[in-house]
Parts: structure tokens; C-alpha cells; sequence
């Protein structure tokens, strides 16, 4: 009865404790075997468990009995890092509740806003949780006026636990059953008992089953055997297997509306099977076009482009194949093949941030055996040409001649910053270089404050999270909106080593950044590349303006280390004979740029 079903996630920035958190609610439902328990359940995959971060969302189906009543409770998990919160925002499309959950000993931090933003924007009830009560560093009290201030609620509200001693953790358990409405409130417009409708939330593959979808039963009922329809991709398949997750596949002769479960679809393609689509049964000629799509998620749009290479160029293939695999689970990662000219063929890869270009590279040199060469991350930018048309530019080299742009635009975001007060000159001088606009500083309590800034997403793949974390001694935090494209002065640098132009050196940079850029990156050029018998120069060049050149000396071979003595005509004459042959070499001469500097420049 969906009157019995809960369905929440917990929402915490990194590290606040979500799956330790979710490890106490698994012990005290019994739902593993103790045996079989290992911290950090839900961190399956072995790069999160290494990282100590939640990278998939997972769903774990639980039961325990209150007051006599039996009941079923869905835990969703969900990332906590800037980077994915679209999948946070899928998640959270498959629950009605949420427990927010804060580290007692760091405080609100920017995720936990974040998602707050987007919990609410779900209209989901929030259960607000202080953890970490045990540690002697907790600011117990300072942590609950903080998420009192933000709630607008009292104090008394919030419940303190300690997920690692397990502290409380039924009272979040049976305040889960008590405030987050079962499904049913969640009706769709159609109504209870309308035909079949699914939401699938997350998928992976099964070499036996096909791909497995995710879903949440949003309508009506399904059984074992039906064939079903993939709204969005036309794809008609037939339920191979459907059922609970106790994590493991618990198998189940039907699955309905409220549950949330797995439907195995038997189809080989994984790119047939998105998250957000819509799921019903098959259609009959009478009814077809009457059941209507779920309100779905928006697409994930990739903002940040880097290139992988394989660093052997045979491992081509292994990449391609491996890249449509991790798609499968990561409908965000997007993935065109291009070539250049000193490391043959690979791909231009879009991400939703730096974090998750780390956790692809990591996940393909693990899962795959990869070693990949992998590029400086750039965005993704729009240039109006003079035709008045507009074009999306996702990598420099598809960047058109500067006579042939009227105007050039760039994503901007809307960054908050979360630090303690102390610390906000510090921060200021940080997000000041970005130049973007400083809009506001909130305070959460007298000792934390948020800023607000509007600044180009360029400055802030360019490690703005390092810098913050550093200045800050870890103390600050950050997340970032996108806000769209905002015009901006934009050049493309190219760079010319002994007067050939290296494309796969060439990047988009402010004009009035572009100096500095370029010098950078010519230093970094003459620092990485080996000596030629003849001098090489090293050229930034913007609109075939030279802005920045270093100088390679010649390696000078001893041509007349072999003579004895003085004989001074014929050592001049060799000098002289090696001094033509340079000229020569030189007007002729052809630098290779090995892989090794490529790979330095790359990541530099
Ligand atoms: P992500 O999945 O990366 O978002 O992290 P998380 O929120 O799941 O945090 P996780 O459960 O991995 O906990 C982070 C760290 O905090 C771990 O070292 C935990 O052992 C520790 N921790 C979690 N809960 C408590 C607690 O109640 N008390 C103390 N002292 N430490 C805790």
C-alpha cells in the first residue's frame, strides 16, 4: 500500500557524513547481513570509496516496523559535489522527503545551500539533522542557529545525531516515517490507477539482462513479461526481469505505483535507455499518443571541453568503446572524436566541471587500462559570425577567423562563496580577479558569511577551488549556478614553434588576458621542449600579431673537439662549415613536438 511507502534521499555537502549516515539506517533496518557489511555501503564503486565521495546515486529499499505498522522505506543516495548536481536534482524527482544533513564541526557549507535550493525547488519535505555530535571539535550549537536561521524554524526542530556512534539516528528514522508524505501525494495530474508511467532515474548495463533501468513508479502497475515503450527514444522493448533493490536485485512479479525499483529491459544499446525518460507499457493503435510523458528532467548540458588521447595511439578503440560504456551510467558525458596532428586520434569531451573530468579520467585509466594524455579544460563559448548567425565554438580549433566574428560571448555563473567572516578579505581579493561582479555578502550567523559573485565560468575551471580552499585552510566552500552566455571580449591565441603553427596548442583567451596567457605558455614551451641543432623560436600570435616569443638555443655539437693543438684555420672552417648547415637545417627545419611535451603543456 503506497500509504506504508517512504521515499527520501539525504542532501549534505561533501563529506557532512550521508553515507555513514546511510550505513546506521541499513544496520538498524537489518536490511544487510551483518557479514556483508562494509562501511560506506552505498559507496560501491572502488574510486569512491578511495576519494570518499559519492559519484552514482543508488537507490536501497529498507523495512521496519513503527507502532505496529510495516513499513518500506526507499533511500536514494545522492553526490554532494557542485559538479553533479544534476543527478542530485534526478534523484530528488524520485522522493518526497529529504534529510538535510550538516557537519557539526564545519557548518552550513555552499552544497548544503545548493541542494536546499533544490529540494525545495521539489517542493520536498526537509527533515534538518546536525551530525558529528561527537566529535570534540563540533560547534553543536553554533551549527543548529546557523540551519535554524536558514530553515526559519526552531531550534528544537533539529535533530543531533552522530551517524558514527548512531547517536539518534531512529529518531531520523521514524521522523522520516512521521513527516515525509507517502507517494501518493505526489500524484500525477492523470491521477491514481492511470495507465503504467515510469521515471527512470539512473541505468546500468548487464551483459545478460540488457540495461537495467532505475525507476520510480509514478502510475499504475507493470508485470514481469509486458512489453513497455521508452518515451523519448521510441524504443520498444520487453521487461526481461523487474523488482525491489534490498541492494541487491530482489526480483518481484510486479512493481507499482509509489515503489521504487529496477525494470531489466533487454536492450543492447545503452544509449536507447536516458535518465528522465519516460517509461509505459505498449500502446495499442486505439490508445497510442494518449499517455503522456512525465514532466522530465532537463538534458545535462556539458559547459566545461577537454580532449582525451590515448598515450599509446593503438588504445584508440579501447577508448571509444570505454567512453559509450561510462555514458551509459552518465548521461552528462558527451564525446566527439578529433585528431591532432602530434597525438593521432582522440576525443573532445564535454563535462559538468573539473571534478568530473578527474573522475572519468580516473574511472577509464582504472576500469580500462587507459593511459590518456588530457588536455587544459576549457568552456564551451558562442560567437555570432558576420552573417548573423550563431555558432557554439567546443573547441579552438573550430574557431573561425577573428575577421569573420561580429561578437563573441561566454557562460557566466552565479558563484556563492561560504567561509567563515574572518576570512572574507582574503576570499574578496581571490574572487575580485575573476572580474566578474561582486553582487552581495549574506551572513548565516556573525561568524559565516556568504558571497555572492556573477564572474565568467572561465576563471572558475582555472582551479578557483584550489585557490579558495587554500586561502581559506579548507574553511571555504563553493558552488556555482550557470546564468548563461554574457558577451566578452575573446581572441583566439595561437602558438608557432619555429614558425609552424601548432594547433593543438591553440586556446581561446580574454584579449585583455591574452599577454599574460601567452607568455605563460611559451615559457612553459621552451621549459619542456628538448634542444634542436638550430635556434627554435617559440611564438604566441593572435590574429597573426606576435604577443609573446621565447627562444630555444641551439644544442651546439662539437665539431672540433677531435683536433689537437692549435690549428686555427681548420677549426674555423669546420665552425664555419657546421654554421651553414644550421642556416640550412634551420630554413628546412621541422620541430616534432613529442608526446612528453605535449602531455607537460597539456598539464601545465
Ligand atoms: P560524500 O559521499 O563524499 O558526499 O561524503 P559523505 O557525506 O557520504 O560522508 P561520509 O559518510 O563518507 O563521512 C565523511 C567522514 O566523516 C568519514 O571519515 C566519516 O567517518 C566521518 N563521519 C561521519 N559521521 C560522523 C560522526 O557522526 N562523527 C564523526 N566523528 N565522524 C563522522
Amino acid at each position: 500500500m503506497q500509504e506504508n511507502i517512504r521515499n527520501f534521499s539525504i542532501i549534505a555537502h561533501i563529506d557532512h557524513g550521508k553515507s555513514t549516515l546511510a550505513d546506521r539506517l541499513l544496520d538498524l533496518t537489518k536490511t544487510i547481513d551483518p557479514k556483508k557489511m562494509m562501511p560506506q555501503f552505498l559507496d560501491s564503486m572502488d574510486l569512491e570509496r578511495e576519494k570518499g565521495i559519492t559519484i552514482k546515486l543508488k537507490a536501497i529499499r529498507m523495512n521496519y516496523n513503527f507502532e505496529g505498522q510495516d513499513y518500506v522505506l526507499n533511500l536514494v543516495d545522492t553526490p554532494g559535489h557542485v559538479d553533479f548536481s544534476y543527478e542530485v536534482s534526478r534523484s530528488m524527482e524520485a522522493v518526497e522527503g529529504a534529510v538535510l544533513l550538516v557537519d557539526a564541526t564545519q557548518g552550513i557549507q555552499a552544497q548544503t545551500l545548493a541542494n536546499l535550493e533544490l529540494a525545495k525547488k521539489q517542493n520536498l519535505k526537509i527533515i534538518p539533522v546536525i551530525n558529528k555530535i561527537d566529535s570534540p571539535i563540533a560547534k553543536v550549537e553554533e551549527s543548529v542557529e546557523e540551519l535554524s536561521n536558514l530553515l526559519d524554524i526552531l531550534p528544537d526542530e533539529i535533530i543531533k545525531i552522530s551517524a558514527k556512534e548512531g547517536t539518534n539516528v531512529k529518531e531520523v528514522l521514524e521522523t522520516v516515517i512521521k513527516e515525509v508524505p507517502p507517494p501518493s501525494s505526489r500524484r500525477s495530474p492523470e491521477g491514481e490507477g492511470g495507465p503504467f508511467r515510469a521515471l527512470i532515474f539512473d541505468s546500468e548495463y548487464d551483459s545478460f539482462k540488457g540495461v537495467i533501468a532505475f525507476v520510480r513508479v509514478v502510475d499504475g502497475e507493470i508485470s514481469d513479461g509486458e512489453k513497455i515503450e521508452l518515451m523519448a527514444t521510441s524504443t520498444l522493448a520487453e521487461v526481461k526481469e523487474l523488482g525491489f533493490l534490498n541492494p541487491a536485485f530482489s526480483k518481484q512479479q510486479k512493481i507499482k505505483a509509489g515503489d521504487i525499483g529496477y525494470i531489466a529491459t533487454g536492450i543492447k544499446e545503452p544509449g536507447k535507455v536516458r535518465s528522465g525518460d519516460t517509461i509505459i507499457k505498449l500502446q495499442s493503435a486505439s490508445t497510442k499518443g494518449s499517455v503522456k510523458p512525465l514532466p522530465g528532467y532537463q538534458d545535462p548540458k556539458p559547459m566545461v571541453f577537454a580532449s582525451l588521447y590515448p598515450e599509446n595511439p593503438d588504445d584508440f578503440d579501447v577508448l571509444k568503446v570505454a567512453l559509450s560504456k561510462l555514458k551509459l551510467s552518465d548521461p552528462a558525458l558527451v564525446f566527439e572524436q578529433e585528431m591532432k596532428e602530434a597525438l593521432g586520434r582522440g576525443f573532445n569531451c564535454g563535462f559538468l566541471g573539473t571534478l568530473h573530468i578527474e573522475i572519468i579520467s580516473e574511472r577509464l585509466e582504472r576500469e580500462f587500462d587507459l593511459n590518456l594524455v588530457i588536455s587544459t579544460p576549457s568552456v564551451v563559448y558562442k560567437i555570432l559570425d558576420n552573417k548573423d548567425k550563431e555558432v557554439l565554438i567546443y573547441s579552438s580549433s573550430d574557431w573561425p577567423d577573428q575577421s569573420l566574428i561580429k561578437k563573441t560571448e561566454e557562460p557566466w555563473v552565479s558563484l556563492e562563496v561560504v567561509a567563515p567572516s574572518n576570512q572574507m578579505g582574503k576570499l574578496m581579493d581571490i574572487l575580485k580577479s575573476l572580474k566578474g561582479n561582486y553582487l552581495e555578502t549574506n551572513y548565516l550567523s556573525p561568524e559565516r558569511a556568504v558571497l555572492v559573485f556573477e564572474t565568467p565560468l572561465r576563471g572558475i575551471i582555472a582551479n578557483l577551488y584550489d585557490k579558495i580552499k587554500t586561502a581559506s585552510q579548507g574553511y571555504a566552500s563553493m558552488n556555482y549556478k550557470l546564468l548563461g552566455f554574457r558577451p566578452g571580449k575573446l581572441v583566439k591565441m595561437e602558438i608557432l614553434i619555429a614558425g609552424k603553427k601548432e594547433e593543438a596548442f591553440s586556446r581561446i583567451v580574454a584579449e585583455d588576458e591574452a599577454y599574460q596567457e601567452g607568455k605563460k605558455l611559451v615559457e612553459k614551451l621552451k621549459e619542456v621542449l628538448p634542444p634542436e641543432q638550430f635556434s627554435v623560436a617559440l611564438q604566441a600570435v593572435i590574429g597573426g600579431k606576435v604577443i609573446a616569443r621565447e627562444t630555444i638555443s641551439a644544442r651546439r655539437k662539437d665539431v672540433t673537439g677531435h683536433l689537437y693543438g692549435g690549428d686555427v684555420t681548420r677549426k674555423n672552417k669546420l665552425l664555419k662549415k657546421q654554421k651553414k648547415g644550421k642556416k640550412l637545417m634551420k630554413e628546412k627545419g621541422r620541430v616534432t613536438v613529442p608526446t612528453k611535451a605535449f602531455l607537460e603543456v597539456f598539464r601545465a
